[in-house]
């Protein structure tokens, strides 16, 4: 019975290393888990999608880990699609892949198929994200009769899947319809992200939808919408049984709850006007 491990929202980094004290139980707990793989639903880093030292750092942690792990991009170490001041854009991409590889991948675990997917280019409008989403087509294509999990940075939807824009929380709500109704006509059974910094999980359909908790930080309700799930840092633990997963929301001992409301003037200051 094969299981995976699915982290997030470790945001570190070298020079503002404000939630680095949470890294070393969370690679303790991995490394005590005999799992078959890592796969890191992205904000890797507090500021990769300008900081070449972020993106370092984050690549050298992820990546002295003793079992194999995936890596997938969040708005932090990417940007974001139609962002002011953080685009997702080819120069971020081509860093992203420099130090993390490729920012979609496959890997095929017991009878599973699993799917990352850059979800900062959903909407995006460009070459990379129809070039992603053909990529896409191939990877379910090719399948089989193999059940799918799908990970990605940014949630589908927060709490219904006709919600409209929910803005910095979710994906748009064009290619959320598109991304739903390919899910809904083949075997997707999980789709798994982060970003909220929240823990949830909820089977909607037969599709088991989880978000991770991060590691990094909890965010307060100066800073978040009141949503659905739990307000606590860990980690998500998926049994591949066969055709079915078992899905594990787990705690981390020795993660300590850092939140974001009190260093948030210095790991995330508004920018400046001109
Ligand atoms: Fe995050
Ligand atoms: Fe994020």
């Amino acid at each position: 019975m094969p299981r995976v491990l699915q982290i997030s929202d470790s945001h570190l980094s070298s020079g503002k290393p404000h939630f680095a004290a949470n890294w070393p139980p969370l690679r303790r707990w991995i490394e005590a888990q005999d799992a078959a793989l890592v796969v890191h639903t992205g904000d890797v880093t507090v500021d990769g999608a300008d900081q070449e030292e972020d993106m370092e750092h984050g690549a050298a942690m992820l990546h002295a880990l003793n079992i194999p792990v995936m890596a997938l991009p969040g708005n932090h170490d990417v940007g974001e699609a139609g962002h002011p001041h953080q685009p997702v854009d080819g120069l971020r991409l081509a860093r992203w892949r420099r130090h993390f590889g490729q920012d979609h991948w496959l890997r095929d675990v017991g009878d599973w198929r699993l799917i990352g997917l850059n979800s900062m280019l959903f909407g995006e409008g460009g070459p990379e994200e129809a070039a992603q989403r053909a990529w896409l087509d191939q990877a379910m294509a090719g399948a089989g009769g193999r059940p799918v999990a799908w990970f990605m940075h940014q949630p589908l939807f927060i709490a219904d899947p006709d919600e409209p824009d929910t803005g910095y929380w979710s994906v748009k709500p064009e290619p959320r319809r598109d991304l739903l109704a390919l899910a809904r006509r083949s075997n997707v059974r999980l789709i798994a992200s982060g970003h909220l910094h929240k823990a949830h999980h909820a089977e909607v359909a037969g599709v088991h939808h989880v978000w991770c908790p991060a590691s990094g930080f909890l965010v307060g309700a100066a800073l978040q919408p009141e949503l659905a799930g739990d307000a606590r840092l860990g980690a998500v633990i998926l049994d591949l049984e066969g055709p079915e997963v078992s899905v594990t929301v787990s705690e981390v001992p020795g993660l300590q709850d850092l939140w974001i409301d009190d260093v948030i003037h210095e790991v995330y200051p508004p920018r400046q006007a001109a």
